[in-house]
């Protein structure tokens, strides 16, 4: 179940951010919410820690809402692109933050969804933008040229997601 997928590296993640938010009260940022595996692990771990999640795609915001219903105090989701955090955090009214994540790429749920534009799961081939772009700014991994251009261009990295479409991102 998407809203249930665990991310890889998420006991490393949990490791490496533990000592900036161990210390009372803290804010950490994952700038790439996503579906909210490493958010809501973070906030379950860290009873006082406060989460401010991004994302640019409003359909993953809105699993990872879901997701993290029991944390809605704690927690600032916003629809965003990580280059747009300052103004993110001025608005919140953050001076400063303890810890940011980035995990970057896409969801498991972008790639499952043929109809979003990767077709890595399903009977077509190739990867578009159009999969994580329902907002502003470039879709990530993405340059300028139409998808097809992308695609084209790069082949070899369009069959790396395509064999790492299989393992459990
Ligand atoms: C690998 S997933 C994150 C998974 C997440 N850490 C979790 O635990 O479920 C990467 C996410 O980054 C988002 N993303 C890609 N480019 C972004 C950007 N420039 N700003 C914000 N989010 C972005 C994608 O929409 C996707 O949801």
């Amino acid at each position: 179940m998407q809203g249930t997928h665990v991310p890889v590296l998420l006991d490393r993640v949990l490791a490496l951010l533990a000592p900036a938010v161990l210390d009372g009260p803290a804010v950490v940022v994952d700038a790439t919410v996503g579906l909210g595996g490493h958010a809501e692990a973070l906030l379950a771990a860290h009873p006082s820690l406060t989460l401010v999640g991004l994302d640019r795609d409003p359909s993953a915001l809105a699993l990872s809402a879901e997701r993290l219903r029991p944390y809605a105090e704690r927690l600032h989701l916003l629809h965003a692109v990580y280059d747009e955090l300052p103004s993110v955090l001025d608005g919140l009214g953050l001076p400063g933050v303890d810890g940011v994540l980035f995990d970057l790429g896409v969801s498991s749920m972008q790639l499952d969804s043929a109809a979003r534009g990767f077709a890595a799961t399903s009977s077509s081939v190739g990867a578009s933008p159009r999969a994580s772009s329902r907002s502003s700014g470039p879709a990530p991994g993405s340059r300028t040229g139409s998808p097809t251009g992308v695609v084209s261009r790069d082949r070899a990295a369009s069959s790396r997601l395509t064999s790492r479409s299989s393992s459990d991102w």
